[in-house]
């Protein structure tokens, strides 16, 4: 992986001031304080984990047609990301794996349940607070579908929950999981959903789907000394916010990166916009969006700026009659329009990768988490809560408590 800072020189100098946060952040980071455990792999998942997970999912891979991943934010968005990322366009693998719970449509969970039927499925529930609205309504019904179709439901429903043992409290799917007898992995308490891709919750789905997850881990591990490089993206960040840079669009020109993308989204939204802070992250897939929001990134108001996603080798093709491959081409378009865009005052910065592998795209999401988390604490934040996700729930809970009084009342 390589950063090319060459488009935000301007915004490299780093005051004195800086470098004492950044010190007194590094005495955090190694002292590994409250919900830092995802910085060392082995806290976020053991060998004795791994290897079960691998034995499991010998078994289910055998059996299963339909792999349903249940849950949303961080406990979906990671392993969605990696194994579309490293999936190929067009495929009809076995198992085919599917996301549902990450939203609150009835057409949708009502035509998976039309879609599911006589298939064999196989059911991953993930939710940390194991109270998640839309986790758990898309759940129970298709756990109840489970039970009206097979009659081996504990080995095909598998609960990945938080740890209440540690303080995670004792929530309705972690009684439900202990009333049914369903086989659970847990997720560390000091590690929150958008930094969990490295746990049980973002790596089961992947063993299942037959991603090397070994290699996925040792990429991360390969970044593990990555403070300096991570604190140089989230200075560069910090300095174009200040100076009016509030939006930044996450550029890929890979359309299998659109959840990677999301996933990007995601990390640094939850983590650094809090406190009327932070940057807005967009997701801007090319050269698509060129036709699109690409006019606004040259010549709209001059509050963005890009962080691009290079991708080196991939699969390529020859363009008939033309000296030039369509990556070429590709790769082409990526470095001018970074070019036409800094010059019109959206300035680049340009992470490349050198290919699309579990090892490559475990060093880079391991390189944003650091990054996220640093940027985080330069800005005077808590970077692991979500105070703002809260409200609307609590907004929820109370329109359906009053629905449920007035239901019962007729
Ligand atoms: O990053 C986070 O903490 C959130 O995005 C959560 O992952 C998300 O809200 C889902 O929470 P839970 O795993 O408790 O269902």
């Amino acid at each position: 992986m390589k950063i090319n800072f060459d488009y935000v020189k301007q915004y490299q100098t780093i005051s004195s001031l800086e470098q004492q946060m950044l010190n007194e952040i590094y005495k955090k980071l190694e002292k590994k304080e409250s919900m830092l455990d995802w910085l060392d792999i082995e806290s976020c998942i053991s060998s004795s984990e791994l290897e079960e997970m691998k034995k499991i999912s010998y078994g289910i891979r055998k059996f299963c047609d339909i792999f349903l991943v249940i849950g949303i934010g961080g406990s979906y968005l990671g392993s969605r990301a990696v194994l579309e990322s490293l999936s190929p366009y067009f495929s009809k693998k076995k198992p085919e794996i599917i996301f549902a719970g990450h939203q609150l449509s009835g057409s949708y969970l009502k035509e998976l349940l039309d879609y599911m039927e006589g298939k064999s499925v196989y059911v991953n529930v993930i939710s940390k607070s194991g109270e998640t609205l839309e986790t758990m309504a898309s759940f129970h019904m298709i756990y109840g579908w489970m039970k009206k179709t097979y009659s081996d439901v504990q080995k095909r429903v598998i609960v990945t929950i938080g740890d209440s043992s540690r303080g995670d409290s004792s929530s309705s799917l972690k009684k439900l999981a202990d009333k049914e007898q369903l086989k659970t992995w847990i997720i560390p308490s000091e590690i929150g959903g958008r930094y969990s891709v490295f746990t049980v919750a973002g790596l089961f789905p992947l063993v299942v789907s037959g991603i090397d997850i070994d290699e996925f881990i040792k990429g991360a591990q390969s970044k593990r000394n990555c403070f300096s490089e991570s604190s140089q993206y989230a200075l560069v960040r910090k300095h174009l916010e200040e100076r009016g840079k509030i939006v930044e669009a996450f550029t890929i020109y890979e359309e299998k990166l659109s959840f990677l993308a999301a996933w990007y989204q995601q990390l640094f939204a939850e983590t650094q916009g809090k406190n009327q802070k932070g940057i807005l992250p967009i997701i801007n897939p090319n050269t698509t969006n060129l036709h699109s929001l690409g006019q606004y990134l040259q010549d709209g108001r001059r509050i963005t700026f890009e962080t691009v996603l290079q991708i080196k080798n991939t699969k390529d093709i020859n363009l008939e009659n033309e000296r030039i491959s369509m990556n070429e081409l590709n790769h082409l378009v990526l470095n001018q329009v970074a070019n036409a865009h800094s010059y019109g005052g959206t300035p680049s910065i340009i992470i490349a990768l050198e290919e699309l592998s579990p090892f490559e795209i475990g060093g880079l999401l391991y390189f944003l988490e650091v990054s996220a988390a640093i940027g985080g604490y330069l800005l005077e934040i808590d970077p692991f809560n979500q105070p703002g996700v809260e409200i609307y729930k609590q907004r929820v809970k109370e329109e359906l408590k009053s629905i449920q009084k007035n239901k019962g009342k007729n």
